[in-house]
C-alpha cells in the first residue's frame, strides 16, 4: 500500500482512504453486511484511513465503522468529524456548532460510538462563523491534551480560517471537495495555504459522488432521496453537460488501459505528496477498482490531455445547492 505522511511531520497514512459516508447515507439503500466486509476488506489490502463523520447516518456510519474496526482497531486510522448540526425532524436542514462545550460533547458521542478510546483524526466538519476559530480549535486541543484525539483537521475552511487555527494548534489535514470537476481547491487559494502551513489536503468526493466514474448515465438512475437529485451537477442541462465531459474522460481512460474511476483518482493523487483521496464505496469489488489507481500513473502529457477536458470550472452546475453551499468557508 502507497504511504503518505499526514501533515508535516505526521503519521503513515494510506494514500488512498475509504469514505464511509454512503454506507449509511445519502446515496440510497445499503447493505450493512457488505459495507462491513468493504471495510474489512479495505484493511485487509493495507488502507488504514476510514473516514466518517457524527452526521452521517446521523451517527449510524461511526456505529457501523465500530463494528467493522472491532478487533482490528490498531490496522485503522479513523478519522471523524463533528460540527453540522441535523435536526431529526427536518433531516435536510443543517446548521453548525463550533462552540467549545459542544466540541467535547461530540467527541465523547463519537468515542462510544466508533468502540474507541482515541480518535486518529478529529475533523471540524464546517467552520462556525458565529464562534471564532481560536475558540474552537482550543477546545479541540485540549482533546488532544486529554489523549482523546491524536490529530486536528478542519473541513472546507477557507486559507485564511487554517492560517487562523494553525497559530493555536497544529492541523495536521485540511479536507475538501477536490477532483476532476471540482478545482476549487487549487484556485481559491486553499491548497496554497495548506502547503505553506504543512497541511494534508485531503481530497473528498475524488469521484464527484460517482458521476466521474461514467457508471450514471441519468438522473434516473438515482432512488428517490439520493442527495444528487437535488445537487446542481445532476440535474437537466447541467448533467447532460457533464456527462458529454465525463464521456471524455472515458475515452482517456480507455487510451490508459484503466477504469475512468481510476483515473480520475490518479488524477487527484498526482497533485502532490501532500495530497490525498477518499473515495466512497459499499462494495468490495469496487473498493479493488479504486485501489488499481495507485498503479496508474500519469505522464506530463496524460496530465495535459485531462486539463483540457477538465479544466478549472469545467463542470456546469455548483457543488453544493445554495444553503449547503453557504456553510463552505472559501
Ligand atoms: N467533509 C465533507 O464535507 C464531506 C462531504 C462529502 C463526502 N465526504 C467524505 O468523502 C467520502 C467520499 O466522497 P463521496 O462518497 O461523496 O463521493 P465519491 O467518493 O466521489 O463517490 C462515491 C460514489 O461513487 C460510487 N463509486 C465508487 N467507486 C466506484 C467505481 N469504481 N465505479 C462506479 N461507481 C463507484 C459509489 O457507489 P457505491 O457505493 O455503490 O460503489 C458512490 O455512489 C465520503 O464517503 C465521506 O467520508 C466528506
Amino acid at each position: 500500500m502507497e504511504m503518505r505522511t499526514l501533515g508535516r511531520n505526521g503519521p503513515q497514512v494510506s494514500a488512498l482512504g475509504l469514505g464511509c459516508m454512503g454506507m449509511s447515507d445519502f446515496y440510497g439503500a445499503h447493505d450493512d453486511a457488505e459495507s462491513i466486509a468493504t471495510i474489512v476488506h479495505a484493511l485487509d489490502r493495507g488502507l488504514t484511513l476510514l473516514d466518517t463523520a457524527d452526521m452521517y447516518g446521523p451517527h449510524t456510519n461511526e456505529v457501523l465503522v465500530g463494528r467493522a474496526i472491532k478487533g482490528r482497531r490498531e490496522q485503522a486510522f479513523i478519522a471523524t468529524k463533528f460540527g453540522i448540526v441535523r435536526d431529526p425532524a427536518n433531516p435536510s436542514a443543517r446548521g453548525v456548532n463550533g462552540r467549545p462545550d459542544y466540541v467535547r460533547a461530540s467527541c465523547e458521542g463519537s468515542l462510544k460510538r466508533l468502540g474507541t478510546e482515541t480518535i486518529d483524526l478529529y475533523y471540524q466538519h464546517r467552520v462556525d462563523p458565529s464562534v471564532p476559530i481560536e475558540e474552537t480549535v482550543g477546545a479541540m486541543a485540549d482533546l488532544v491534551k486529554a489523549g482523546k484525539v491524536r490529530y486536528l483537521g478542519l473541513s472546507e475552511a477557507s486559507g485564511q480560517t487554517l492560517t487562523r487555527a494553525c497559530t493555536v494548534h497544529p492541523i495536521a489535514a485540511l479536507q475538501s471537495e477536490f477532483s476532476l470537476w471540482t478545482r476549487d481547491p487549487e484556485q481559491n487559494g486553499m491548497l496554497a495555504a495548506c502547503r505553506r502551513l504543512g497541511v494534508s489536503l485531503v481530497a473528498y468526493s475524488p469521484l464527484g459522488r460517482g458521476f466521474l466514474t461514467g457508471a450514471i448515465r441519468s438522473p434516473d438512475d438515482f432512488e428517490a432521496d439520493d442527495f444528487r437529485r437535488h445537487n446542481p451537477r445532476f440535474q437537466g442541462e447541467n448533467f447532460a453537460r457533464n456527462l458529454a465531459l465525463v464521456d471524455e474522460v472515458r475515452k482517456l481512460a480507455a487510451d490508459k488501459g484503466c477504469s475512468p474511476a481510476q483515473l480520475a483518482l490518479a488524477w487527484v493523487l498526482a497533485q502532490g505528496e501532500d495530497v490525498l483521496a477518499i473515495p466512497g464505496t459499499r462494495h468490495r469489488s469496487r473498493l479493488d477498482e479504486n485501489l488499481g489507481a495507485l498503479d496508474v500513473k500519469l505522464s506530463t502529457t496524460e496530465r495535459a490531455a485531462i486539463d483540457a477536458v477538465f479544466p478549472p470550472h469545467a463542470a456546469a452546475g455548483d457543488r453544493y445547492a445554495g444553503p449547503s453551499m453557504q456553510m463552505v468557508n472559501a
